[in-house]
This record gives C-alpha cells, structure tokens and sequence, in this order.
C-alpha cells in the first residue's frame, strides 16, 4: 500500500462506516472499524492503519486538547482527562547553545499521567468501550501501563499491564499500581512482554492497548497537528523538523501519519512536511540501524540496554509504518549515549524543563545532529519531550545535585553556606 506523501486520498470502500474503515498497510484490505476485534490483517498480518474518506485540515478544529481533533479521529469523543494541549516551550538560551534557528520543547510530560501514552488512551479506551470488552492489557517500559491504568479506571474497565521485572522507573509502576492495574511482572524484557500480550489478546483473555492497536495512534497524531498549528500561529510557518525519541515507533507513525492527512486535505505542501528525526539510546537502535543500512525492515535486537528505560526496545513493532515516515519526510535517525542524554536532560533542567531520560534523547539527538553537520543552523527544530521528570525519580536524583545534610540551627546552616560558596 501506497504510504508516500504524494498518495491520493483513498476512496471509501464498502468496509466504510461513516467515512472510517481499516486498512491493511501491506496488502490493502480494508474493514468496517467497529465489528470486530483485529489488530493486524485477517488476510495477511499485516500493521493496521484507520483511513478516512475525506481528510480534514486545519479549518475542521475546534475546542481544547485531543478532541479539538475530532473531525481528524474515528469516534466524536472519548474517555477523557483532559488530554493534550501541552505547551510549545520556548527556550532562548539552548537554542544558541544548539545552534539553530530556532527551537522550540514540545513537552508531553504535561499530559493528565505525565506522558503522550494519554492521547493514545483517550481514543483506544473508548474503542474498547465501543466493541464491548471487559478487560484491557498492555505490555509497557512503564509509561503506556500508567496512562492505560488511569483511563481504564476511568471507564469503569478491568486492566493488566506485563512489566519486564526491575526495569520500570518508580514512578510509572506506582501509578499502574494506585490506579488500580494487576501488574504482572514478567522476567524477560519489554519486547518479551509484548509477545506474551500479544498472545493473550490473539486468545480473547483481553483488548490490546499497545502502539500495535492503529486507533492508539490515531489520539497520538494530535501531537504533530497541536505542534503544527502553534507553530503557524507564533512564527508563521511550520517546523524543518521534528525531533523525538523513539522505541516502538508509534509516535514516529503517529506523526507521519498526521502530516500525510494535512497534504491530503490540501492544508501542507509535500515540500513543507517537516523532516521526521528518530532518536535512539545506543543499547538499543535496531531503528538506527536500518535507516543507516538502507533496510526495509527492522532487524530485532534479543540484548537491549540503556538508562532511558522507556526506550529500552528491541523490536520497534511500528517500523513498517515508521520508516517510511523518516524517509518520505527526508528525515534520519540517531543513536546517543546514554551519557549524552543525561546532559541533556539536565539541559533541559536547567531551562526549567523537567522530563524524564527517554525524553532528553531528543535533545541529545539534536546536539549530535549539529556537531555531524546534519542539521543546520537555519533550521526551525521542535523537539519532543515524552515524559515528565517525576516519571523517574531516580534517575532525576542520579543526574541532580545531593542534598547536603545541615544542623537545625541558622549559625550552622549560616556556616555550611559559607563553607560552600
Ligand atoms: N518516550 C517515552 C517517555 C516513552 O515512554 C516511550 C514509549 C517512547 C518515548 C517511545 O515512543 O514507542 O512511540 O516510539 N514507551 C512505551 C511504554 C513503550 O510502554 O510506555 P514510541
């Protein structure tokens, strides 16, 4: 199936439901969005993608948060916590540090959980609730079991996330926890989880909420419309280029997928798309590695390893959808060490920002890009933040300064300072 940028919008077929249908991403069968559970190809196991027979632009939004994008979604509304309308930070003094033009932080961290995962929920739940199922499933680094556990209590529904044991950060597995998710802790690694749930879900034990299901990443291409329309109103044009971490790649499809409906309705120029640029922690850039290679398809990596444990994957699931995206866009792909991205994170920091590992691997991918001359210093950059600071506290403790420790009398406290300064 045709995924480049210069694809005509689709034709309704008779699977349509309201201008809304599935469709394969390799062999092109389509079906009706809502009558059954699927989420790859009944004919040929293919990646899902939901189509519209007529694609809106800019003039269809209306309202605040996700479902100021509505008309760009497959329901009206959903299970909501206010969602989305995350701010467009500026930050002056690290776009001279970068050397661009300019630089803008798209910060997720500030949805209702602290992540992106929330956009994706606020639609996959309330599919789940329109096809009826009772118990939800996730596999996460972390994030995506915080935001499915907080929408499925919402929606009155039962939610099991699979863990990879001791690699979750603090935060995320205490928010699975309060709201109310069975978390079950796999020995084995993110990737490994996501086969188990897969298998799980292939066996009706409950609904996939993973980047895997295609109406997830339908609330997840909000955050490329949101970044567009800012970005429009405050410097009259649209970014060169979008920055973002990756792991499974569902952001990097999300995105790409929002760009592709903005050309197709007419409101962005093919030329105008800004450039998709994927960042992965070195120990684990099986993506880096096939755009580096020129490859079709994803090599899994079976040993993954990185501080930035949101994006410790090996088999990013959604590169089928994802590497077109870079490519068609003229975008690249970056691999960091986790040294780099710990810098950037206190960058960030010290701008105010405050994000998790995962989401400094933007800013790290940026710097790197700069130094290797990929990036020039015209462009207009947007990176992406995915997770706020609190996600993990650990790691924020790690890269921050120590407590001192102080007597409780003020000539002490008087002295200590003197002593440090
Ligand atoms: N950043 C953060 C903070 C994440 O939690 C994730 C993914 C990503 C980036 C990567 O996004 O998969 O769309 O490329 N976290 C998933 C989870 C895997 O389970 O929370 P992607």
């Amino acid at each position: 199936m045709d995924l480049s940028l210069t694809a005509d919008p689709p034709s309704a077929p008779t699977a349509a439901r309201e201008g809304v249908w599935l469709a394969c991403i390799e062999c092109g069968e389509a079906s009706p969005p809502f009558d059954a559970i699927r989420y790859t190809c009944d004919d040929c196991g293919g990646l899902l993608e939901v189509r519209y027979a007529e694609p809106v632009g800019f003039d269809a939004f209306a309202g605040e948060g996700v479902w100021r994008y509505a008309d760009a979604l497959p329901l009206d509304s959903g299970v909501t916590i206010q969602e989305g309308g995350t701010p467009l930070y500026r930050v002056p003094e690290l776009t001279d540090d970068v050397g661009v033009e300019t630089l803008r932080i798209k910060h997720e961290g500030m949805n209702p959980t602290g992540s992106f995962k929330d956009r994706g929920m606020t639609v996959g739940v309330a599919v789940a609730r329109e096809l009826g199922v009772e118990r939800l499933a996730c596999a996460s680094t972390g994030n995506t079991s915080a935001a499915l556990s907080a929408y499925g209590s919402r929606a009155g529904m039962e939610t099991l996330v699979l863990l990879p044991a001791g690699k979750v950060a603090a935060g995320k597995v205490a928010q699975a926890s309060l709201h109310g998710a069975r978390i079950l802790e796999v020995d084995g690694n993110f990737d490994a989880c996501l086969d188990l749930v897969q298998e799980l879900a292939a066996r009706g034990e409950a609904y996939l909420l993973n980047s895997l299901n295609p109406f997830r990443l339908e609330g997840q291409k909000t955050i490329g419309l949101e970044i567009l329309e800012r970005f429009r109103a405050d410097h009259g044009t649209v970014p060169d280029r979008i920055v973002l971490p990756v792991g499974n790649a569902g952001n990097t499809a999300a995105l790409y997928k929002a760009f592709r409906e903005l050309v197709q309705a007419g409101d962005l120029a093919v030329d105008d798309v800004p450039k998709l640029t994927g960042v992965q922690a070195a120990g684990a850039a099986p993506m880096v590695e096939a755009i580096e290679a020129g490859a079709d398809a994803v090599r899994r990596w079976d040993d993954v390893e990185t501080r930035a444990t949101a994006i410790r994957i090996g088999n990013p699931v959604n590169a089928p959808k994802a590497l077109p995206g870079i490519r068609e866009t003229g975008g690249t792909a970056v691999a960091v060490s986790d040294a780099a991205i710990t810098d950037a994170q206190r960058a960030l920091a010290g701008a105010g920002i405050g994000v998790e590992p995962a989401s400094a691997a933007s800013l790290a991918g940026l710097r790197k890009l700069r130094e290797d001359g990929v990036v020039g210093s015209e462009e207009d950059v947007v990176c992406l933040t995915t997770g706020h600071l609190l996600k993990d506290p650990d790691a924020a403790a790690a890269a921050g300064t120590e407590p001192e420790p102080v007597p409780d009398d003020l000539d002490g406290v008087l002295s200590h300072l003197d002593d440090r300064t």
